[in-house]
């Protein structure tokens, strides 16, 4: 350990030592200890990374899912919704994460136009996040539709969890990012297509933007973990977008989001002192330099 790694170590209060060992101590997360998780009715937590450094900080403070999402589009490339990215923006991503050796379970979306083609498309490209990106599992939008797919994934030993409700990559056909399930034609239709992923071999279900009721009836109606994001209380667990919840991203927010840091201000603030260091002659100081 460097002396600087030192330092740092010793100063780190006894509650925070006692948490990181705990985090440290625990299991590898896998899709048989999800299952347990919901049995023993006890929440899961997912969150969403795209990097080497978050996906320490997430793993370390004890998620049990790290998801790649697909979201890395709009809070990290910058574009306007998730269409535009590709299962090589998803891999450089995917495996930046994985070199965290995470003990949460590695889930990595399949972006949009890498599964929807056939099941032979759909084995490719999540065979290449598991195997090149380091994935342990993989993620996809729909529920009828995508059966013939989720069927061929698993057959290809890779676990699947599924994702119903609001499904950003539909963006188009939804009209915008609307609430989903609201009227009863919807509401059979959600619950139809829960049990049928659970059937085709899904490990787990997000539910996303859905009236909290729904959600509340699908997870009764299935065995398999529901996690919602904007679908209530009742879900088996809750995901939420990472810098969304650190308050890295701007802008209106949708209902579900909380704040739990904020980041975005801290990291203004921290950059501004730098420059205003720099501009005023204050950085760098003597004990900043190297000698000859
Ligand atoms: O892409 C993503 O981050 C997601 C979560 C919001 C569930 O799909």
């Amino acid at each position: 350990m460097s002396a600087r790694r030192k330092t740092a170590a010793r100063r780190q209060a006894p509650a925070a030592r006692t948490a990181a060992a705990a985090v440290a101590a625990r299991p590898k997360v896998t899709v048989a200890s999800l299952q347990d998780l919901k049995r023993a009715g006890q929440p899961i937590v997912m969150v969403t990374a795209y990097d080497f450094p978050f996906a320490r900080l997430v793993d370390a403070a004890g998620a049990d899912v790290i998801l790649v999402g697909d979201s890395l589009g709009m809070v990290v490339l910058g574009f306007e919704s998730t269409l535009p990215v590709t299962l090589e923006h998803m891999l450089h991503h995917v495996q930046a994460v994985a070199r965290a050796r995470p003990r949460a379970l590695l889930v990595a979306d399949l972006p949009f136009m890498s599964y929807q083609v056939s099941p032979q498309q759909a084995v490719r490209s999540a065979g290449r996040l598991v195997q090149h990106g380091g994935a342990e599992a993989v993620k996809l939008e729909g529920g009828e539709r995508m059966l013939p797919m989720v069927e061929a994934i698993v057959r290809a030993d890779i676990p699947v969890l599924g994702h119903l409700g609001l499904t950003p990559q539909s963006v188009h056909r939804m009209s915008g990012y609307r609430v989903q399930g609201r009227s009863a034609e919807a509401r059979r239709r959600l619950r139809r297509e829960a049990r049928q992923l659970q059937d085709a071999g899904c490990f787990g279900l997000v539910l996303e933007a859905i009236p909290a009721a729904l959600a509340a009836e699908i997870r009764t109606a299935v065995r398999i973990p529901t996690i919602g994001i904007g679908a209530g209380a009742a879900c088996d667990g809750q995901v939420l977008v990472l810098h969304d919840l650190l308050g890295l991203t701007e802008g209106a927010m949708p209902r579900f989001v909380e704040r739990f840091a904020m980041l975005g201000d801290a990291a203004r603030t921290g950059v501004a002192a730098f420059a205003a260091a720099v501009r005023a002659g204050r950085y760098p100081r003597p004990e900043h330099e190297y000698g000859s």
